[in-house]
């Protein structure tokens, strides 16, 4: 992202640390606090004495508000802050959508395990119960029936992350929505949303909901699908969404798309960057435009598919060796071993992305042809370790 970017806009980086591998791209950077908003915004307010600054981009789930209030601090193109805050609380978000009659399942917010239950009992089995505010699906279960509810409970209730304040009524229950899962990767403008991809989803460890490999095809008949078009509008409506470029989870359940939620950024797992050897155009770019107030072309120049998928072991091991070979199959792009040896590799639900050890994307002219190409290259990377117990 920050390449795409920096390939059209001088780029000044805030981050709690000095830059490393990130320098090259780079006109300028401030070290500051970037989860404290007036810190943030203080510092943004020195910067354009000297600097003009054209926008405010954010790729990180868990600051995208404070992206957002220095945005509109500085009065630039915005997310608007509010609509932002109710991607990210969940539960805020749901709210937001029932009160606009948007289609999504049923959904509680209870603060102990009495409510939890009575919710779920009350929704129907199976639920889905999950932390109000996390990422990357941590503490997110399905419980298929009541004996199953305390021990979805205490994961999803004692799920956090370091960076975020832990608060009242933290898990959410939630009525399971049935189908396959896609998510929706959209303009934004001035509240009016046009799908630029589809990525379909694959989702393991059940009943976790891991995120193990997505598919962009350029030509998904779903971008003209009147259902999910109204649905994707109706949401980001509801939610009080300015202009960003924004990931939304749908699930295509028996009786239509049926919203999981919306994240007021693009999405994580390197999904634009598949979708870019997809279509042909660069969704960092896309993103840093509108930030900048300029309308993006996102007409997609190529019509191809490609695929990315993350490798887990077998069970929970400290790595001693990992390889690829050097000869890979037509339509491989990239393999990307992610760890070295002496690291432990944890399957989901004890970690999460850090229980992966490579990815492997791949592109052809369908998604039978990514899968093909995926078939291929996986017997080429050598995992060797020592199982833990
Ligand atoms: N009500 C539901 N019905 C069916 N599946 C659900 C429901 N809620 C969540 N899920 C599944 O769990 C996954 C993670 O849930 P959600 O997106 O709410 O949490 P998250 O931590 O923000 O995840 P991520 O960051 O991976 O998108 C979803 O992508 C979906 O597969
Ligand atoms: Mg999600």
């Amino acid at each position: 992202m920050l390449k795409s970017v920096a390939d059209s806009y001088d780029l000044w980086l805030f981050a709690p640390k000095e830059p490393d591998w990130e320098s090259r791209y780079l006109r300028g950077n401030t070290v500051v606090d970037t989860l404290d908003p007036r810190e943030a915004m203080e510092s943004a307010v020195r910067l354009a004495e000297s600097v003009q600054i054209a926008g405010v981009l954010c790729y990180d789930e868990i600051r995208v508000p404070i992206a957002a209030i220095v945005a509109e601090t500085l009065k630039l193109p915005c997310a608007n802050v509010e609509g932002v805050r109710a991607c990210r609380d969940k539960h805020l978000g749901r709210e937001a959508l029932a009160a606009a009659g948007v289609e999504q399942p049923a959904s509680r917010a209870v603060a102990s395990l009495e409510e939890a239950q009575e919710a779920a009992r009350t929704t129907g089995f199976p639920v889905v119960l999950k932390p109000r505010a996390l990422a990357a699906s941590v503490g997110v279960v399905r419980a298929d029936g009541p004996e199953a509810v305390e021990a979805a409970y205490s994961e999803a209730s004692e799920a956090y992350f370091d960076e975020i304040p832990r608060d009242h009524a933290w898990v959410l229950v939630e009525e399971y929505l049935d189908g396959p899962e896609v998510s929706v990767e959209s303009v934004c403008r001035d509240g009016r949303v046009t799908p630029m991809f589809v990525a379909r989803k694959a989702l393991g460890f059940a009943p976790h909901f891991e995120e193990v490999g997505h598919t962009v095809s350029a030509d998904d008949p779903l971008l003209d699908d009147p259902a999910v078009r109204h649905v994707l509008q109706e949401a980001h409506t509801a939610l009080g969404l300015g202009t960003l470029v924004t990931h939304t989870e749908l699930r295509l359940t028996r009786n239509g798309p049926s919203l999981v939620e919306v994240n007021a950024r693009l999405g994580g797992d390197l999904i634009p960057y598949v979708a870019r050897l997809a279509t042909g155009v660069d969704y960092g770019k896309v993103a840093a435009d509108l930030a900048a107030g300029a309308e993006p072309d996102v007409t997609p120049v190529r019509t191809a598919s490609a695929h990315i998928q993350f490798l887990y072991p077998e069970h929970d091991l400290d790595v001693t060796s990992l390889t690829v070979e050097d000869e890979l199959p037509p339509g491989v792009h990239e393999v990307r071993l992610m760890v070295e040896p002496g690291r432990r590799l944890r399957l989901p639900p004890r970690d999460h992305v850090a229980g992966r050890y490579a990815y492997v994307v791949t592109t052809g002219a369908s998604p039978e042809e990514c899968a093909e190409a995926l078939r291929a290259a996986t017997p080429l990377i050598h995992l060797a370790g020592t199982p833990t117990g």
